[in-house]
């Protein structure tokens, strides 16, 4: 049972998940239903102002709030929230999403192997950037020995191309090859790499 008392006993309290992340826009509809056809997901609540999706147990992964007075979002990087990113079971589920969000006209912009993950990279209609991974290792612990062994060297990753990645997977090459990542091309660095 859980010990009804608050005492600095517990040993560390972190939170038990990562819950959900809430967007505004301008323009509920068109960003609401770009989250559901890109995550197969259901919507959990929606009012004029609020729209609630999950595609899970959990309630609500994420919220649109269409609030009066939104401004449109500033071009070029800017601090703060870079990406938010949701893993595949494994990678066939992500290439057939890939190919699934393909054939409806939406297209990552940035496919890259990190080397923990396989990750493709997609802006939602507001430009919001949407990371698709899914995890090259078995474990958390072999990925942070990659991240160790061969983030000095190259932190951003190696970049693929969806449909070649797809044609080895189709005809059969095994897992561990296709989700080894590549060395950097001989004078390239890593951030020639990155896409935005
Ligand atoms: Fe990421």
């Amino acid at each position: 049972m859980e010990e009804a008392k608050v005492q600095e006993t517990r040993a560390q309290v972190s939170p038990a998940k990562l819950a959900h992340f809430v967007l505004v826009t301008r323009d509920m509809a068109r960003l609401r239903d770009w989250y559901l056809t890109v995550l197969e997901g259901r919507v959990a609540y929606q009012d004029p102002l609020l729209c609630f999706i999950t595609y899970d147990d959990e309630h609500h992964r994420i919220a649109i709030g269409a609030l009066p007075g939104v401004q449109e979002r500033a071009p070029g990087m800017r601090v703060g929230l870079h990406h938010t990113a949701f893993t595949y079971r494994d990678l066939g589920d992500l290439l057939y999403t890939y190919r699934r969000l393909k054939n409806r006209a939406i297209e990552p912009f940035w496919t890259i192997n990190h080397g923990p993950t396989t990750s493709m990279y997609y802006r939602d209609p507001d430009g919001n950037r949407v990371e698709l991974q899914v995890d090259n290792f078995a474990t958390a612990e072999e990925a942070s020995d990659f991240m160790r062994a061969h983030y000095a060297e190259n932190p951003i990753g190696i970049l693929f191309e969806p449909e070649e990645l797809i044609a080895r997977y189709e005809a059969g090459e095994p897992l561990e090859a296709l989700r080894r990542r590549p060395l950097l091309p001989p004078g390239r660095t890593p951030l020639d790499m990155l896409r935005d």
